[in-house]
């Protein structure tokens, strides 16, 4: 199967970005951790990041028909504001796990509110990096009970 990972706006500047919140590690070592663990387990591996809300738009529409199982996204700020990302997931019906690097709810107010989250398959939140090789996890647990 394949595994599509989506990365909002300013995730392109992890490592040096916020390092208090965000962690030392660069989307690159994100990334290429991603890639190892989907590729070890037999899947394919694909990812974006944009600072655009309609590059993000046009990918998930593109996950419709290019074999994209399921999706892992960090909508990063976008969480909170974007209703036309949160639509494009609905419109493709990939299933998805939200991912964020810091815990949304222990942050400002604007923050607790995601236009994902119920839509989500899960949410994993506040490990940094390791947020995302939990979400790995759950996306290879997943994919061993539904994709064939
Ligand atoms: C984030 C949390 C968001 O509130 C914030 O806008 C981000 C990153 C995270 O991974 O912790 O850009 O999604």
């Amino acid at each position: 199967a394949k595994l599509l990972a989506l990365h909002g706006p300013n995730l392109n500047l992890l490592g040096e970005r916020e390092p208090t919140i965000y962690g030392r590690t660069t989307l690159a070592q994100i990334d290429g951790a991603l890639r190892a663990g989907v590729e070890a387990a037999g899947h394919g591996f694909d990812s974006l990041q944009s600072n655009a809300e309609h590059v993000l738009v046009d990918r998930v529409q593109a996950a419709r028909h290019d074999g994209t199982a399921l999706i892992l996204i960090n909508p990063a700020a976008f969480t909170h504001t974007s209703v036309a990302l949160r639509d494009a997931l609905a419109a493709v019906e990939v299933p998805f796990i939200e991912v964020h690097l810091s815990n949304p709810h222990t942050r400002e107010p604007f923050r607790r509110h995601s236009y994902f989250s119920d839509l989500a398959l899960g949410v994993v939140a506040g490990f940094g990096e390791h947020s995302y090789r939990f979400a790995l996890d759950a996306a290879l647990a997943w994919l061993d009970n539904h994709a064939s």
